[in-house]
């Protein structure tokens, strides 16, 4: 779990030195959250969440302490509205890319 975590880690300083490559990184994020994740969150567009319970992606990238290690803590563990995921740590950082470019763009 802890070299889960250190991974996802890595791979968000690795992309935070390449610019080009975080833009990819994003891209693949918000691939992933259209697949795994709209049902529910407000992802990124002008829309309401699916299920109301659910935080919007901007809200959820503004909160302090979020990134992958804490994307990592929900999705592996996930409370019991959310289904679980076959994500990968690419996978979690692309998504982690993806959420704080929302906040990025204000
Ligand atoms: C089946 C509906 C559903 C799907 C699909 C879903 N979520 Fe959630 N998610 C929720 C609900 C409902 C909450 C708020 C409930 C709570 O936090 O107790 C939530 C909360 C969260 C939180 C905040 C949890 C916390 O404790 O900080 C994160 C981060 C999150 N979701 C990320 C994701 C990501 C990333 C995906 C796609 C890989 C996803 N969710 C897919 C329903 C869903």
């Amino acid at each position: 779990m802890a070299g889960l975590f250190l991974t996802a880690v890595t791979l968000g300083a690795v992309s935070a030195g390449t610019p080009a490559s975080a833009q990819d990184r994003a891209a693949r994020g918000k691939a992933l959250a259209e697949t795994w994740c709209v049902r529910c969150h407000a992802i990124g567009e002008p829309q309401p969440s699916a299920l109301s319970d659910a935080p919007s992606f901007e809200a959820l990238a503004s909160q302090p302490g979020f990134g992958s290690k804490h994307l990592a803590n929900v999705l592996v563990a996930p409370h019991p509205v959310m289904p679980e995921f076959p994500l990968t740590n690419d996978d979690l950082a692309a998504l982690e890319a993806y959420m704080q470019s929302l906040t990025a763009a204000k």
